[in-house]
Protein backbone atom coordinates (compact mmCIF):
# COMPACT_ATOMS: atom_id res chain seq x y z
CA UNK A 1 0.00 0.00 0.00
CA UNK A 2 1.09 3.41 -0.69
CA UNK A 3 1.96 6.00 2.23
CA UNK A 4 -0.79 8.40 0.89
CA UNK A 5 -3.92 5.50 1.21
CA UNK A 6 -5.98 6.10 4.07
CA UNK A 7 -6.38 3.38 6.45
CA UNK A 8 -9.65 2.53 8.21
CA UNK A 9 -10.34 -0.13 10.72
CA UNK A 10 -14.23 -1.39 11.23
CA UNK A 11 -15.17 -3.04 14.11
CA UNK A 12 -17.51 -6.14 13.70
CA UNK A 13 -17.23 -6.22 10.21
CA UNK A 14 -17.87 -10.40 9.44
CA UNK A 15 -21.66 -9.46 8.66
CA UNK A 16 -24.66 -6.83 8.78
CA UNK A 17 -23.87 -2.95 8.45
CA UNK A 18 -20.09 -3.30 9.95
CA UNK A 19 -18.98 -5.64 6.24
CA UNK A 20 -21.04 -3.27 4.09
CA UNK A 21 -18.70 0.27 5.45
CA UNK A 22 -15.94 -2.43 5.04
CA UNK A 23 -16.43 -3.45 1.08
CA UNK A 24 -18.01 0.31 0.61
CA UNK A 25 -14.33 1.94 1.71
CA UNK A 26 -12.59 -0.79 0.38
CA UNK A 27 -14.08 0.10 -3.33
CA UNK A 28 -13.18 3.76 -2.51
CA UNK A 29 -9.44 2.73 -1.83
CA UNK A 30 -9.28 2.66 1.55
CA UNK A 31 -7.27 0.15 3.56
CA UNK A 32 -9.73 -1.70 5.27
CA UNK A 33 -8.78 -3.49 8.68
CA UNK A 34 -11.71 -5.45 8.84
CA UNK A 35 -12.32 -5.96 12.86
CA UNK A 36 -13.93 -9.86 13.80
CA UNK A 37 -14.33 -11.30 17.07
CA UNK A 38 -13.61 -14.81 14.93
CA UNK A 39 -10.32 -14.38 12.74
CA UNK A 40 -11.00 -17.26 10.39
CA UNK A 41 -14.34 -15.78 10.01
CA UNK A 42 -13.48 -12.22 9.48
CA UNK A 43 -10.28 -13.76 7.08
CA UNK A 44 -13.05 -15.20 4.58
CA UNK A 45 -14.95 -12.11 4.26
CA UNK A 46 -12.17 -9.80 3.67
CA UNK A 47 -11.28 -12.11 0.50
CA UNK A 48 -14.86 -11.72 -0.45
CA UNK A 49 -14.83 -7.57 0.11
CA UNK A 50 -11.07 -7.43 -1.62
CA UNK A 51 -10.79 -5.37 -4.38
CA UNK A 52 -8.23 -5.85 -7.46
CA UNK A 53 -6.57 -2.22 -5.59
CA UNK A 54 -7.31 -2.91 -2.35
CA UNK A 55 -6.75 -6.34 0.06
CA UNK A 56 -8.88 -6.00 3.18
CA UNK A 57 -7.02 -7.32 5.94
CA UNK A 58 -9.04 -9.08 8.87
CA UNK A 59 -7.48 -8.44 12.06
CA UNK A 60 -8.94 -10.17 15.53
CA UNK A 61 -11.14 -7.88 17.58
CA UNK A 62 -13.57 -8.75 20.42
CA UNK A 63 -14.37 -5.17 22.14
CA UNK A 64 -15.04 -6.91 25.20
CA UNK A 65 -11.98 -8.54 25.48
CA UNK A 66 -9.39 -5.49 26.06
CA UNK A 67 -6.02 -7.85 25.15
CA UNK A 68 -7.72 -8.18 21.81
CA UNK A 69 -7.78 -4.33 21.81
CA UNK A 70 -4.40 -3.87 23.19
CA UNK A 71 -2.61 -6.71 21.01
CA UNK A 72 -4.33 -4.60 17.68
CA UNK A 73 -2.93 -1.00 18.52
CA UNK A 74 0.44 -2.98 18.94
CA UNK A 75 -0.26 -4.28 15.44
CA UNK A 76 -1.55 -1.00 13.93
CA UNK A 77 1.16 0.96 15.40
CA UNK A 78 4.32 -1.67 14.09
CA UNK A 79 2.71 -2.29 10.74
CA UNK A 80 0.91 0.99 9.44
CA UNK A 81 1.96 3.60 12.31
CA UNK A 82 -1.29 4.99 12.25
CA UNK A 83 -5.13 5.13 11.59
CA UNK A 84 -7.06 7.93 9.79
CA UNK A 85 -10.87 6.19 10.27
CA UNK A 86 -12.03 4.37 13.40
CA UNK A 87 -15.74 3.03 12.73
CA UNK A 88 -17.11 1.82 15.99
CA UNK A 89 -19.62 -0.65 14.34
CA UNK A 90 -19.98 -3.34 16.63
CA UNK A 91 -23.28 -3.63 19.06
CA UNK A 92 -25.90 -6.14 19.97
CA UNK A 93 -29.21 -5.64 21.08
CA UNK A 94 -31.02 -7.95 23.53
CA UNK A 95 -34.38 -7.16 24.06
CA UNK A 96 -35.85 -9.97 22.07
CA UNK A 97 -34.30 -12.31 24.60
CA UNK A 98 -36.75 -13.28 27.09
CA UNK A 99 -34.77 -15.72 29.46
CA UNK A 100 -32.35 -13.38 29.96
CA UNK A 101 -32.93 -10.76 32.90
CA UNK A 102 -33.33 -7.15 32.83
CA UNK A 103 -29.99 -6.91 34.58
CA UNK A 104 -27.93 -9.26 32.25
CA UNK A 105 -29.19 -7.54 29.15
CA UNK A 106 -28.62 -3.60 30.31
CA UNK A 107 -25.19 -5.07 31.16
CA UNK A 108 -24.25 -7.17 28.42
CA UNK A 109 -25.47 -4.78 25.65
CA UNK A 110 -23.23 -1.59 27.77
CA UNK A 111 -20.72 -4.03 27.88
CA UNK A 112 -20.38 -4.25 23.84
CA UNK A 113 -22.22 -0.91 23.00
CA UNK A 114 -20.80 1.73 25.27
CA UNK A 115 -17.28 0.25 27.38
CA UNK A 116 -16.06 -1.70 24.37
CA UNK A 117 -16.70 1.02 22.56
CA UNK A 118 -15.61 3.74 24.31
CA UNK A 119 -12.38 1.05 25.43
CA UNK A 120 -11.36 0.46 21.36
CA UNK A 121 -11.43 4.54 20.91
CA UNK A 122 -9.45 5.34 23.86
CA UNK A 123 -6.94 2.22 22.79
CA UNK A 124 -7.17 4.07 18.97
CA UNK A 125 -6.46 7.46 19.99
CA UNK A 126 -2.67 7.52 19.74
CA UNK A 127 -2.83 6.14 16.00
CA UNK A 128 -5.61 8.50 14.98
CA UNK A 129 -3.52 11.54 16.14
CA UNK A 130 -0.89 10.45 14.09
CA UNK A 131 -2.94 10.71 11.37
CA UNK A 132 -3.43 13.92 9.10
CA UNK A 133 -7.09 13.92 9.24
CA UNK A 134 -8.01 11.29 11.79
CA UNK A 135 -11.59 10.17 11.88
CA UNK A 136 -14.08 8.38 14.78
CA UNK A 137 -17.74 7.16 13.18
CA UNK A 138 -19.76 5.38 15.95
CA UNK A 139 -22.75 3.58 14.53
CA UNK A 140 -25.72 5.02 16.54
CA UNK A 141 -29.50 4.01 16.49
CA UNK A 142 -32.49 6.53 15.51
CA UNK A 143 -34.35 4.48 18.46
CA UNK A 144 -32.07 6.55 20.67
CA UNK A 145 -33.17 9.80 19.73
CA UNK A 146 -35.25 11.48 22.67
CA UNK A 147 -36.44 13.82 19.83
CA UNK A 148 -37.99 11.58 18.16
CA UNK A 149 -39.76 9.37 21.13
CA UNK A 150 -41.90 12.47 22.04
CA UNK A 151 -43.23 12.93 18.84
CA UNK A 152 -46.44 11.08 18.31
CA UNK A 153 -46.50 10.25 14.81
CA UNK A 154 -42.62 8.68 15.09
CA UNK A 155 -42.70 5.71 12.47
CA UNK A 156 -41.23 3.68 15.24
CA UNK A 157 -43.10 4.82 18.10
CA UNK A 158 -44.07 1.39 19.05
CA UNK A 159 -40.59 0.19 18.82
CA UNK A 160 -39.73 -1.04 22.48
CA UNK A 161 -35.73 -1.43 23.21
CA UNK A 162 -35.26 -0.36 26.07
CA UNK A 163 -31.56 -1.50 26.75
CA UNK A 164 -30.63 -1.45 23.45
CA UNK A 165 -31.91 2.44 23.35
CA UNK A 166 -30.26 3.34 27.00
CA UNK A 167 -26.56 1.74 25.15
CA UNK A 168 -27.05 3.68 21.83
CA UNK A 169 -28.17 7.20 24.08
CA UNK A 170 -25.03 6.30 25.77
CA UNK A 171 -23.11 6.35 23.03
CA UNK A 172 -24.08 9.43 21.44
CA UNK A 173 -23.13 11.24 24.82
CA UNK A 174 -19.56 9.61 24.03
CA UNK A 175 -19.66 10.50 20.22
CA UNK A 176 -20.85 14.22 21.56
CA UNK A 177 -17.53 14.25 23.63
CA UNK A 178 -14.61 15.40 24.72
CA UNK A 179 -13.36 11.95 24.11
CA UNK A 180 -11.01 12.33 27.20
CA UNK A 181 -11.23 14.24 30.31
N1 LIG B 1 -29.65 -3.44 11.81
C1 LIG B 1 -30.24 -2.28 12.06
O1 LIG B 1 -31.42 -2.04 11.69
C2 LIG B 1 -29.49 -1.19 12.77
C3 LIG B 1 -30.07 0.07 12.85
C4 LIG B 1 -29.38 1.10 13.48
C5 LIG B 1 -28.15 0.86 14.03
N2 LIG B 1 -27.60 -0.39 13.97
C6 LIG B 1 -26.29 -0.58 14.56
O2 LIG B 1 -25.41 -0.90 13.51
C7 LIG B 1 -24.38 -1.76 14.00
C8 LIG B 1 -24.35 -3.04 13.18
O3 LIG B 1 -25.63 -3.61 13.19
P1 LIG B 1 -25.98 -4.91 12.34
O4 LIG B 1 -27.45 -4.95 12.22
O5 LIG B 1 -25.14 -4.95 11.13
O6 LIG B 1 -25.55 -6.05 13.38
P2 LIG B 1 -25.21 -7.62 13.14
O7 LIG B 1 -25.61 -8.07 11.79
O8 LIG B 1 -25.77 -8.31 14.33
O9 LIG B 1 -23.62 -7.63 13.21
C9 LIG B 1 -22.98 -7.24 14.39
C10 LIG B 1 -21.50 -7.32 14.19
O10 LIG B 1 -20.88 -6.92 15.42
C11 LIG B 1 -19.99 -7.96 15.82
N3 LIG B 1 -19.88 -7.97 17.27
C12 LIG B 1 -20.81 -8.22 18.20
N4 LIG B 1 -20.29 -8.12 19.44
C13 LIG B 1 -18.99 -7.79 19.27
C14 LIG B 1 -17.92 -7.54 20.13
N5 LIG B 1 -18.03 -7.63 21.47
N6 LIG B 1 -16.70 -7.23 19.62
C15 LIG B 1 -16.52 -7.13 18.29
N7 LIG B 1 -17.50 -7.37 17.39
C16 LIG B 1 -18.72 -7.69 17.89
C17 LIG B 1 -20.57 -9.24 15.24
O11 LIG B 1 -19.56 -10.23 15.19
P3 LIG B 1 -19.88 -11.81 15.06
O12 LIG B 1 -20.07 -12.06 13.58
O13 LIG B 1 -18.67 -12.46 15.64
O14 LIG B 1 -21.11 -12.07 15.87
C18 LIG B 1 -21.02 -8.73 13.88
O15 LIG B 1 -19.92 -8.64 13.00
C19 LIG B 1 -24.68 -1.99 15.47
O16 LIG B 1 -23.96 -1.07 16.26
C20 LIG B 1 -26.16 -1.71 15.55
O17 LIG B 1 -26.57 -1.33 16.84
C21 LIG B 1 -28.25 -1.40 13.35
Amino acid sequence: MTQSQPIALVSGATRGIGRAIAQDLAQKGVKVLLGARNLQAGQKVAVEISTSEIQVEAVELDTTHQNTIDNLSALIAEKYGRLDILVNNAGISLDFYPDLSVREKLSRTLETNVIGTAALTDAMIPLLEKSQHGRIVNVSSVLASFTSREQADWIYKDVAMPTYQASKAALNSLTLGPVRA
